[in-house]
């Protein structure tokens, strides 16, 4: 059984700064998803300590926050079948050393602090990233 599910995804500073974004958008909508909402924007430190509050008491965190709110990123919501796992599979594993072939961060992460891009890794996660970045809504 598949859902139609909405995941948030984000483009981080250094995928920006590479000009990688355009291409990353094309290998969304190669798997079939649709972006519902999209925002360009250097986030906040409020944004930023609140999207990775989860992990506040880990070592990474301090330098997490200084990176994720170093430049401008690409904040997007995208809908599709089992939109969550499909992003995450495209995606690839947090350590790009990890990741399968093929995937964005194996292509074109070279380190585990700068991986490019982020995906919600669950339902509730989703939910809440996708409030977080989008508190006006987003279309359908
Ligand atoms: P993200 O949330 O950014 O999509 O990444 P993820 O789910 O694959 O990984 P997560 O465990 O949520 O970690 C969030 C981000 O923190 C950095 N990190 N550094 N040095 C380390 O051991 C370490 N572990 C995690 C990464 O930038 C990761 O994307
Ligand atoms: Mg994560």
């Amino acid at each position: 059984m598949t859902e139609t599910q909405t995941t948030f995804i984000m483009v981080k500073p250094d995928g920006v700064e590479r000009d990688l974004a355009d291409e990353i958008i094309g290998r969304f909508e190669g798997i079939g998803l649709r972006m519902l909402g999209r925002r360009d924007l250097t986030p906040p430190l409020e944004l930023a300590q609140a999207h990775y509050a989860v992990h506040k008491e880990r070592p990474f965190y301090p330098n997490l926050i200084d990176f994720i709110t170093s430049g401008p990123v690409v904040a997007m919501a995208w809908q599709g079948e089992d939109a969550i796992a499909a992003s995450r599979k495209l995606i690839g594993a947090t350590n790009w050393e990890d990741a399968e072939p093929g995937t964005i961060r194996a292509d074109y992460a070279r380190s585990i602090d700068h991986n490019v891009i982020h995906g919600s890794d669950g339902e509730d996660t989703a939910a809440f990233e996708l409030g977080l970045w989008f508190p006006d809504g987003l279309e359908d």
